[in-house]
């Protein structure tokens, strides 16, 4: 007998995509009829017109219902399992299609719960380790404005901790609301862990992506640190009995435990912008974006939120950009992408992004402190390995 060719988690994905579409369709048709009805009663409108928008609405019921259909699902499951009893039990081969029926098995559950929420509350799976692609993103914000971000394509490994750099305007901001979905492009494609945003499934790939901003004075809504974190959780509606749980964990990452029933407004900068990484971490999104998120504090919040981001950054976890003025923490990077008028002009290493100077000079960016000592040294003919860190270039010095 033949094998079955199965489902993949991208058919999953799919059909949760196609699932939230005609749930907004739903809503949309349900509210329209709602509102012709109110029309009606004050004789605005004509019943005719009451009855066609109730049909439409009727129609699109069924339309949804049709969607909303698990039975390929459960036809993937017993396909799995024919694919299981014809194969001598304990062999490589068996142990791969068993691996199968329990992925057929898994996507049924899902889109069991897909189903249920109408694709609203569940997640995309990821596709691939690709956490970000981009391709050729234009934005501006008016017709008759230039580019504010200018054909940039990037692609970005999850687990990598990436900075980017470059003048003021440069694109830097733009781009990161354009991943996060605030911003929609001017034209080109993204993808996230090989989901490729759309319009209609932007709400559902953003459950991938947190933020940090600048300012921390105006990231809170709660009267509590605890209500603060729990907003979001609330957006997302996320049952109430695991959310006390939830948010003492995320407060325990950036250590603001023991301030959970403290007023916001009452805290230290960094204070604030450690809760404000609490609220994004409660949410667990794979990418997280720190828009200049310590340019605002004082030596201290700076470094208490450096410190969770570098010890963010070691779990790899999380895919991290942070946008930053501070040449030096692209030490710490992974990778570099370096915005200048719009366009992503360098991305690579922070060796090889250092490597050309005069460059980084030439859109006015400042050379980290330890690659200027590095220069000065190399001047008067003391030429070193590029070093990581202050003290890394200290030790070298002293060797030689
Ligand atoms: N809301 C807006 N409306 C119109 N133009 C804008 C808007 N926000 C930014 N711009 C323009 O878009 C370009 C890119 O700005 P963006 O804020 O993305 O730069 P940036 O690199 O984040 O700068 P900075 O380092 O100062 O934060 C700039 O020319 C800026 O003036
Ligand atoms: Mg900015």
């Amino acid at each position: 007998m033949e094998k079955h060719v199965l489902l993949t988690t991208e058919d999953l994905n799919e059909f949760k995509l196609l699932l939230n579409e005609y749930n907004d369709k739903l809503v949309r048709s349900s509210q329209i009829s709602i509102i012709a009805k109110s029309k009606y009663s004050k004789r605005e409108v004509e019943k005719d017109y009451v009855i066609k928008c109730d049909n439409e609405y009727k129609a699109m019921k069924q339309e949804f219902k049709s969607i909303a259909n698990i039975s390929k699902f459960v036809e993937n499951v017993k396909k799995a399992q024919q694919n299981l009893g014809q194969t001598k039990k304990g062999s490589d081969e068996y142990w791969k299609l068993f691996e199968e029926l329990k992925l057929a098995q898994f996507l049924l559950k899902e889109a069991k719960i897909a189903v249920k929420d109408r694709g609203h509350g569940g997640e995309l799976s990821k596709l691939n380790n690709t956490a970000l692609k981009l391709k050729d993103i234009k934005f501006k914000y008016k017709e008759d404005f230039p580019f504010a971000v200018n054909g940039v394509s990037v692609e970005v490994n999850h687990g990598e901790y990436v900075t980017i750099i470059g003048h003021n305007g440069s694109g830097k901001s733009t781009l990161s609301k354009l991943i996060i979905g605030v911003l929609r492009p001017t034209s080109g494609s993204m993808e996230v862990y090989g989901n490729k945003v759309t319009s209609s499934n932007i709400n559902i790939v953003r459950k991938f992506l947190g933020i940090v901003f600048q300012n921390p004075d105006n990231q809170f809504i709660g009267s509590t640190v605890r209500d603060d974190i729990a907003f979001g959780l609330e957006n997302r509606r996320i049952e109430p009995s695991k959310m006390g749980k939830i948010i003492e964990n995320a407060a325990k990452k950036v250590n603001m435990f023991d301030f959970l029933d403290h007023e916001p407004l009452m805290l230290s900068g960094g204070q604030k912008q450690r809760v404000a990484i609490a609220s994004a971490l409660a949410l667990s999104p794979d990418i997280l974006i720190f828009d200049e998120a310590t340019s605002m504090l004082d030596p201290k919040g700076k470094s208490e939120v450096k410190n969770i981001m570098v010890e963010l950054k070691n779990t790899r976890q999380k895919t991290i950009f942070s946008i930053t003025h501070d040449m030096d923490e692209i030490l710490n990077a992974d990778k570099v992408m370096v915005m200048n008028k719009g366009e992503l002009v360098k991305f690579g290493t922070p060796k090889e992004i250092l490597a050309d100077k005069d460059f980084l000079r030439s859109i006015h960016l400042d050379i980290p402190f330890v690659a200027q000592v590095e220069e000065a040294l190399a001047d008067v003919g003391i030429k070193l390995d590029h070093s990581d860190s202050l003290e890394e270039l200290v030790n070298k010095i002293c060797q030689k």
